[in-house]
């Protein structure tokens, strides 16, 4: 009799498959293809565009990113662990942690991307909590670096504040809606949300410092 073949299986073997696919395509990690998945379907980089990456270690984000911009972009990537990967000169990654960080003044982005998430503890509930409070950050953040028209895509673990973060998203941004990635573990309760066109009345950029 042949082996039986159960929904979860088949979603597991296939998060395995991203892994050897990623190694074997020389990507730092296999969230690279959820990050492809969200792109492709709602096409946010675009060649010349300027990009900011938060949790970005260990790098396989810049790495996409960088493929789509190219050489007339920039990538910004920040994280709380150093990226060592080699990466192109128009991409760069700061150590830090963004709950003290702030884009930098003067300059405009196109697209604000976060895949952070907290250390897990196992504490589902809390894990939640952090993961929406980064989420939180990352929206502030995207009105603080964004142009009006940019785009937000933010990693969060839905908890209860789910729906409030989603309001938030909605009034920021011309369009705001929850993707889940197929490329996501089957018992994640990870989910996208995806930000098209800052509104000009939720801008919070600094103006450019005197010279
Ligand atoms: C899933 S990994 C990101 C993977 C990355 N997108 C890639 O493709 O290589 C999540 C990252 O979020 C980072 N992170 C969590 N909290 C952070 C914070 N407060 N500031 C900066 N980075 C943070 C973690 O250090 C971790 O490297």
């Amino acid at each position: 009799m042949p082996p039986r073949r159960t929904k979860l299986s088949d979603r597991s073997s296939r998060h395995d498959r991203a892994y050897t696919k990623a190694k074997h395509e020389g990507f730092a990690a296999r969230a690279i293809y959820k990050l492809q998945e969200i792109d492709q379907r709602f096409k946010l980089l675009k060649s010349g565009a300027r990009v900011i990456d938060l949790g970005c270690w260990p790098g396989s984000w810049m790495q996409y990113t960088a493929g789509k911009v190219g050489p007339e972009g920039r990538v910004l990537g920040i994280d709380l662990r150093e990226v060592t990967i080699a990466l192109p000169d128009f991409c760069e990654a700061i150590v830090g942690d963004v709950t003290e960080w702030s884009p930098p003044a003067g300059e405009t982005f196109d697209v604000v991307l976060s895949d952070m998430a907290p250390h897990t503890t196992g504490d589902r509930h809390s894990d939640q909590w952090r993961s929406e409070e980064l989420c939180r950050r990352a929206i502030e953040i995207a009105r603080q670096a964004l142009r009006p028209g940019g785009h937000l895509v933010v990693k969060v673990f839905q908890g209860g504040a789910f729906p409030e973060l989603l309001r938030e998203l909605r009034g920021a941004f011309q369009e705001g809606k929850a993707y889940h990635a197929e490329n996501t573990r089957a018992s994640s309760t990870e989910q996208y949300l995806i930000g098209r066109g800052l509104k000009a009345s939720a801008s919070l950029r600094a103006p450019a410092p005197a010279t």
